[in-house]
């Protein structure tokens, strides 16, 4: 039976049988250059997938001569191949070239690279072009990442259960680490390189200092051996009191001398059982989690603090900018958007969207070389649809690193079917202005923009215990992914869920088409039925899911809906101009011309930045109201025309993940008229204003 379990790496054979033997022809004599367990694990790799897609198992070749695929780095590059010439100082750590070329009249394909990682990942990709069925008589590719340290974040507990985790349990078992290793973890860690992750955050970043104590240690230990060949470095969340919960001091003050030697200490421990260990995320100050403030230091201070901690073994700090504070509670009688914020003592509280930008950017520059600081996508919280972060390009001194959530906490969780590479690219590509056009936030991540070597990507994971891994089939899409946008942002979401769906799914020109158009489809769908024209948070409270536009005691005014949408019997949205909370002002002019005015405004963020009357005019010619009925009426819709083409497919997909996903997409169905239906109704309370034609009445 087809249970998900192989993800993307599925090595069935090629029906095509020309091409099956074309490609073993090519590559049936497999020589490795060079010893290491990395290595092997590439040459492993390449006996399995090729055994598997074009059944005949290649040979191990014993000489240059007799061998058709040759895999070797710039230092053991064999004698007889010095014709053959590779820019070398092109490729950086981890990027490699495969190309074809002639040895004494054969052909021979080569896969090389500086490190063996890099000829891992060029296994990889050559694996892929067959699994894809390209060409290769001729192949030529060179890739290099763009972003230096591309990661996973699970937000996983030492208990196992994951916060916002929708795929059963963590898949770290701490009880039987450190002794066993489950195959499990091998084939995560495959899966991972085989789209270019090369690290991990093990733990949630609402950390427990538990993990940081030496029986743990020797578990995370075990993990970081088990991943090391595929090159993937364990990170951990540190939890910033560490230091009095299990190193028995009285502070956890960043500028006491007990307290840095305590984390000296705890780093030199880490080290000596893991030598190649990533460093620390952190979370601190923000969400009840204790931090720096709470001794009257800044960020920067607790930042810089672990650095000189792990700096000295080469490890990094990923400190978090998703920091938001109880003085916010104390404007709540001032959330009339029609107010101006005069009487607020302090402007950054009087709007949670503003706080990360306020705190941040006035420490740019004070922090070490070593630290990264880590922004959410957007500046509230992974909403189906978000402006970005006005952080991005305002911190010119400090490099920073894009936090996204392939778990799904405001997209319907695991039970919908959204692509999220349309999200990640329209965040990737926007255009921050910081130095004039063309200033995208990939150029920021990737640390071309400022010119910073040190680069960083994250992606919350998605991942549980599941036997697929993700619960939803297609959570493996998202997955995939962004493993490739971190490797290169500029590639295009449409080519990557095609070769994820040709992989995963079927060759069958027709229905990768299909699904594909789905997946495209799938993220302006969510938007449609949850949050159209630029609402959000706007979900139940506290687990987040469905809808709840009426949620007004949450325990913290910036949790509720109200304080959000606004909604009231003039019109709908967040006043964030001059003459609002003026979050606006934290974009640079061009991007605060984009939005500034609510007739001109890009209408898939009115809301985020107006609030407008229910007459309204939108483009389109209708009102507000109107617009706002057809939208959620829309992301209804796409989602029955998901179904249906989905159901187009049964006799082209296994009938386990066909019924899988039928299943999954009726929920989703049904969800997403739940969630027009009760936006609808309440927003009506406000607008009473008529459904227009074309709208269903509520159900
Ligand atoms: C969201 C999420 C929390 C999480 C937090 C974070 O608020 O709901 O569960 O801890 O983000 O990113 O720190």
């Amino acid at each position: 039976a087809e249970d998900g379990y192989r993800l993307w790496l599925r090595y069935d054979k090629i029906e095509n049988a020309a091409l099956r033997s074309s490609y073993s022809n090519q590559l049936q004599y497999i020589k490795v250059y060079g010893q290491s367990p990395t290595l092997a694990a590439a040459q492993k790799e390449l006996v399995m997938g090729l055994s598997g897609l074009t059944g005949n198992t290649p040979r191990e070749s014993a000489t240059t001569e007799q061998a058709s695929l040759l895999l070797f780095t710039r230092f053991t590059q064999p004698a007889q191949l010095t014709g053959i010439t590779t820019d070398y100082a092109a490729l950086g750590q981890d990027g490699f070239c495969i190309t074809t070329a002639r040895i004494k009249e054969k052909k021979v394909t080569i896969i090389t690279a500086n490190t063996d990682i890099g000829v891992l990942y060029g296994t990889f990709h050559l694996l892929r072009l067959l699994q894809t069925q390209q060409p290769i008589q001729a192949v030529q590719v060179v890739s290099v990442p763009a972003i230096q340290h591309r990661i996973l974040n699970h937000w996983d507990n030492l208990n196992r259960t994951i916060e916002r985790g929708y795929a059963g349990f963590s898949i770290w078992n701490w009880h039987t680490l450190p002794d066993y290793i489950d195959q499990r973890y091998i084939d995560y860690a495959r899966a991972n390189a085989s789209i270019g992750i090369n690290g991990t955050v093990l733990t949630n970043v609402n950390a427990n200092a538990l993990v940081l104590t030496h029986d743990y240690l020797l578990k995370v230990k075990a993990l970081a051996d088990a991943f090391r060949p595929y090159g993937l470095k364990v990170y951990l969340t540190a939890k910033f009191s560490a230091p009095v919960e299990i190193g028995g001091l009285k502070t956890a003050d960043p500028l006491d001398t007990s307290v840095q030697h305590w984390w000296q200490h705890k780093a030199d421990e880490i080290y000596e059982l893991i030598p190649d260990f990533g460093g620390f995320l952190v979370k601190a100050n923000s969400e009840g989690q204790p931090g720096p403030q709470t001794y009257n230091r800044t960020h920067a201070d607790g930042a810089n603090m672990l650095a000189d901690a792990v700096g000295t073994h080469g490890g990094i700090i990923m400190w978090r900018a998703f920091v938001y504070d109880v003085r916010v509670q104390k404007h709540d009688e001032d959330f009339d958007s029609n107010k101006t914020n005069k009487n607020l003592p302090d402007i950054a509280a009087a709007d949670r969207f503003k706080q990360a930008y306020a705190e941040f950017t006035k420490l740019d520059g004070q922090f070490r070389k070593n630290v990264l600081v880590q922004v959410k996508n957007g500046p509230i919280d992974f909403q189906p649809r978000e402006p970005f972060s006005p952080l991005f390009g305002a911190m010119p001194q400090t490099p920073l690193a894009m936090e996204f959530q392939l778990t799904m906490e405001y997209l319907g969780q695991g039970t919908h079917l959204v692509y999220q590479a349309p999200l990640f690219k329209e965040v990737l590509d926007a255009d921050t202005y910081a130095t004039g056009k063309g200033a995208t936030i990939a150029k920021v991540i990737d640390g071309s923009l400022y010119h910073h070597s040190l680069s960083a990507i994250a992606g919350v994971s998605n991942i549980g215990s599941e036997r697929n891994w993700t619960n939803h089939p297609f959570g493996q899409a998202t997955w995939y992914a962004y493993g490739k946008l971190a490797w290169n942002p500029n590639a295009n979401a449409r080519d990557i869920a095609r070769e994820w769906v040709q992989q995963t799914f079927t060759h069958q020109p027709q229905a990768v088409q299909t699904i594909t158009d789905m997946m495209m489809a799938s993220r302006e769908a969510v938007v449609n039925y949850m949050t159209p024209l630029g609402l959000h948070h706007i979900m139940g409270a506290s687990g987040h899911w469905g809808p709840g536009p009426w949620v007004n005691n949450a325990g913290r005014a910036d949790w509720n809906s109200v304080y959000y949408h606004r909604a009231d019997s003039f019109g709908l949205g967040f006043n964030r101009t001059a003459t609002g909370s003026n979050a606006l002002a934290q974009y640079k002019p061009e991007v605060q011309a984009q939005w500034k005015d609510s007739n001109t405004c890009d209408e898939r963020y009115l809301l985020w930045f107006h609030h407008v009357s229910w007459q309204h005019h939108m483009h389109s010619g209708k009102t507000l109201w109107d617009e706002l009925c057809t939208r959620y009426q829309q992301g209804v819709d796409t989602v029955r025309r998901m179904q249906a083409s989905w159901n187009s497919l049964q006799t082209v997909i296994d009938p386990e993940r066909f019924h899988q996903v039928q299943q999954l997409l009726s929920i989703q169905e049904k969800e997403a008229r739940w969630w027009r239906n009760s936006c609808l109704l309440y927003f009506q309370t406000y607008s009473r204003m008529p459904l227009p034609a074309g709208v269903e009445p509520p159900d």
